[in-house]
């Protein structure tokens, strides 16, 4: 793979940027587990995620990467698709938290609740990153293959 490519730089800023939403979405974990930042803090954090969430699944959506990685591995196709697909509820989901949070007055069994399901869906979201991470790496590693 020519590392000056279009190609491996998009490979490179998906990583980068998945890096990015797991350091974002630990600390909103951190800060759900601490009870230290105040309902319009944590609010702002919620909204910060939900709106690099939608930026980081439009940029995967619109073809970019996934379609120049897939290019040369067409039987990824369908792992690619299936991981598109979930883009939606996560968005959904992430907009239920921060609606909740803003209707809420703070209570102990709302922290609680909170955490969950935050936890829930924190490892619903790594787990669809951790997925890409691997397919595009299986994407590139099969494009070095082909050229040898
Ligand atoms: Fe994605
Ligand atoms: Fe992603």
């Amino acid at each position: 793979m020519d590392l000056d490519s279009p190609e491996y730089k998009a490979y490179q800023s998906i990583l980068e940027a998945h890096r990015d939403l797991k350091a974002l979405v630990r600390q909103i974990d951190e800060a759900l587990a601490a009870r230290t930042r105040t309902i319009v803090e944590l609010s702002r954090l919620l909204a910060r995620l939900g709106d690099r969430l939608v930026k980081h699944f439009a940029m995967e959506e619109d073809g970019g990467y996934f379609a120049e990685a897939l290019t040369h591995a067409p039987q990824l196709v369908a792992r690619a698709n299936a991981l598109l697909a979930q883009h939606p509820m996560m968005c959904t989901q992430a907009k239920a938290l921060l609606i909740d949070l803003q209707s809420t007055r703070g209570q102990e069994e709302w922290w609680e609740e909170t955490s969950q399901r935050f936890r829930a869906f924190k490892a619903e979201l790594l787990k669809h990153e951790m997925r890409e991470d691997k397919l595009l790496q299986e994407a590139y590693t099969q494009d070095i293959g082909s050229h040898d």
